[in-house]
Formats: structure tokens, sequence, C-alpha cells
């Protein structure tokens, strides 16, 4: 079922995605070599339940922490250990909130010092490849417009595009139907109404597009261990295009 939130949800959802962008801001400091991601999911873990709410990813399915951090070749889900960022890394970092019951999801990709112009590339062009996709956002688009404009920005750099893993609604649930895919064709799949949130997140790669789950069950790496980037925001929908969720409420509020 896909949910149509009223204006009071959609209120309660931008205050949890609001401590989404603040929390990444927190971790944001701390990200320096010689951090371990066990380190930054604890600030995270701290900051989010001093702000009177709560980490969505921590226990879901069982996940054993408050963040994923994922590292270079991973793509999503890397359960945060005593290994140390260092220089020339690329770090994803995504965070989930929960606040009064209703979730926020967000996801960013930060270069460590110093890495090849290619990586650089991946990383800039999976950050342009959500905007790029945000933009297809309106009332009467469809969820396909927003997976192919991903795609073929992709493409178009020379990236590939994971597709085991895909965007989703989001509410009382992290995880709610539909499903966004990070591919797809215009002008088919459901189509977008006000008031619907969802999660756009392309996992874009250097290599091929494919990619295996490890031991531990969540970590999800590139087969050909080439980088991977990843960039998400949750977003409502509305008449002329969609507000941004998981942005900074004073720049970003459109
Ligand atoms: N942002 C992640 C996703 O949409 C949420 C991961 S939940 C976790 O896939 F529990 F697996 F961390
Ligand atoms: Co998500």
């Amino acid at each position: 079922m896909i949910s149509i939130k009223s204006a009071r949800e959609i209120e309660i959802m931008r205050e949890a995605g609001y401590l989404n962008y603040l929390t990444h801001e927190e971790v944001k400091k701390h990200l320096k070599p010689g951090i371990t991601t066990k380190e930054l999911d604890n600030i995270a873990h701290k900051f989010i339940l001093s702000k009177n709410a709560r980490p969505s990813f921590l226990n879901y399915e069982g996940y054993p922490a408050s963040i994923c951090v994922s590292l270079n070749d991973e793509v999503v889900h890397g359960i945060p250990s005593n290994r140390q960022i260092k220089n020339g890394d690329i770090v994803s970092i995504d965070i989930g909130v929960e606040l009064h019951g209703y979730h926020s999801d967000a996801a960013r990709t930060y270069i460590i010092g110093d890495v090849s112009p290619e990586v650089r590339a991946l990383v800039e062009n999976t950050q342009k490849a959500l905007e790029i996709g945000l933009s297809k956002i309106k009332e009467g688009a469809k969820i396909g417009d927003i997976g192919s404009a991903i795609a073929n920005f992709a493409h178009s750099k020379g990236l590939s595009v994971v597709e085991e893993l895909v965007g989703h609604g989001v509410g009382t649930s992290i995880h709610e139907d539909p499903d966004v895919p990070n591919y797809g064709k215009e002008n088919t799949g459901l189509t977008l109404k006000s008031g619907m949130v969802i999660a756009v997140e392309p996992m874009l790669n250097i290599g091929e597009r494919y990619v295996y789950l490890h031991d531990d069950d969540w970590t999800i790496s590139t087969d050909d261990e080439l980088p991977s980037a990843h960039f998400e925001h949750t977003v409502v929908v509305t008449k002329d295009g969609y507000k941004i969720l998981t942005g900074d409420k004073l720049n970003d509020e459109k």
C-alpha cells in the first residue's frame, strides 16, 4: 500500500529529516583519517538520542548498529567496526532517524584526502545523479521517469547502476511501498501523487554493476572491487515538484 501523508505527518517527517541532516553534519565534523567507523556510529547514536529521536536502522531486521558506513568498493550497509578511515578512502554514510513514529533516510559519500580524478568524478556524478532523478519528481510524473533519468546520466558518464537495491517509500516504516529503482523507462510505472514520501538513492559504480553480499549478511560490495558511491534524500512529492525533507531547513527550503 502506498500512503499519502497529511500536512501534519509531513511536518513531523520534516523534523525527523532535519535531525537526520543535523546528524550527518555531526558525523562529518569527525570524519578524518584515524577515526574508526564504530566511533562514527557512536557519535551518530548519541547525537540522535540527545534529540529525543531514535536511530531507525538499529535492530531493523537485526541490523546491529545505528548507521551504515561503507568504504570504497562497499556499496551500502557496511557495519561499523574497528576499521580506521584513511587518506584516499571514499566513505558512504547512511543515516535513518525516527521521530514520533516517522522515519527519514539520507546518505552521502565523502572523499577523504587524495583520490584519483576518476574516483572524484564517481562521487560528484553520483550526487548529480540524485539531483537529476529528483528533478523529475512532481505530481503526475511516473516512477520510471526518475530511474531512467538517473541511469541515462550515469551511463553518459561511463558509470554503472546497481540494480539489486532500490529507493523506497518512507513513513511509519523506514521501507514502504513503492520501490524507486535507479533504472527504468520514462513514462512507465506508478504515477506520483502529492503527499507521497519517497527516498531516492542512486548507487553508482566505476566498474561493472554487479554486487555481492558479505558473510556478515549485510555489507554489499562490488564484484570487481572497484569503488561505488551512494547519495540519498527523503523527499515529499508536491503539485509542482518536491521538497527535500532531509536537507538543511534554513538554506534548502524551496
Ligand atoms: N538507507 C538504507 C536503505 O534504504 C537503510 C538500511 S537499513 C539497515 O537500504 F538496517 F539495513 F541499515
Ligand atoms: Co534508503
